[in-house]
């Protein structure tokens, strides 16, 4: 199926943009939504400039009868065969704090865990009535590794990663399709404001441009870079114990 109706939310910066101009393209409605209107629309601008028809929205995703109610109306009105659950808030706790600030908690497991779920399991209902559709979740590979630099993070990545693949599940039998997207290192404004180093570093457009492919494909899981499909892999193999051990010296 050719996905030409497609929404992308965290589109006005980092992957979510790259892969804005990865489906830019003659006949291509694209619906990208952010926060920040200024950067949003240089993404816009440059995406019909490359053919597609674009329309932009800006709120923010935690505000969830917001959410509810412009994806509601946008797949009334033209009818999503492909959605990018994108947006995302990384943030490692700061040296000298046990534990996040309850704002930051609250807007961090809203934007990584409890936003794409509301919209996953409305687009899933939608999508399974028209017996079409593909929903793509952006996770991490954070979610395989209990970061005690990151515990939110890593845990509503992980939240994402369990809901992605039982959603799949369920979907499979009403021809619906779910990709959980797990990146490793890519160079972003969210990557580049941590500290620690970034191994296996890959740029936006590469990583959109895989990620596209592979969507394409329907694939279930997409891991970037494959050095990181590696160490999942291996990861696998880690006694837990010996994992624990390691991740406590950090
Ligand atoms: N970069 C990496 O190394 C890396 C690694 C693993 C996973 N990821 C995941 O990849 C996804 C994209 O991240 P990125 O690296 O492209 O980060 P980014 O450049 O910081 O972009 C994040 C996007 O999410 C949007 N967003 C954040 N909070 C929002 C909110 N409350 N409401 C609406 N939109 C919001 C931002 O909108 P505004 O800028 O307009 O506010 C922006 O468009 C995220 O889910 C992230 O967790 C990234």
């Amino acid at each position: 199926m050719v996905s030409n109706s497609i929404l992308i939310t965290g589109a006005s910066s980092g992957i979510g943009a790259a892969l804005a101009r990865v489906y830019a393209g003659q006949g291509r409605r694209l619906f990208l939504w952010g926060r920040d209107n200024a950067r949003l629309e240089t993404v816009a601008a440059a995406c019909r400039a490359r053919g597609a028809y674009v329309e932009t929205r800006c709120f923010d995703i935690v505000d969830f009868s917001a959410l509810i109610q412009e994806l509601d109306g946008l797949d009334s009105k033209n009818p999503l065969d492909l959605v990018f659950f994108n947006a995302g808030l990384g943030g490692s706790l700061p040296q000298d704090r046990a534990g996040q600030d309850p704002h930051t908690a609250e807007k961090m497991a809203g934007v990584n865990f409890t936003a794409p779920a509301i919209g996953a399991n409305l687009m899933a209902e939608r999508m399974a009535k028209r017996g079409a559709g593909q929903i793509v979740l952006v996770g991490s590979v954070a979610a395989s590794f209990p970061l005690p630099m990151a515990p939110l993070y890593s845990g509503s990545k992980a939240g994402l990663a369990m809901f992605a693949e039982a959603l799949g599940l369920r979907l499979k039998r009403h021809g619906v399709f779910v990709t959980l997207v797990s990146p490793g290192f890519i160079d972003t404004p969210m990557s580049q404001s941590l500290t620690e180093p970034r191994p296996f570093l890959i740029t936006a457009d590469h990583a959109a441009a895989i990620i596209a492919r592979k969507v394409a494909r329907h694939a279930r899981r997409v891991v970037i870079p494959w050095q990181f499909a590696m160490i999942l892999a291996v990861s696998k193999c880690v006694p837990r114990v010996v994992m624990r051990a390691v991740l406590a010296a950090f």
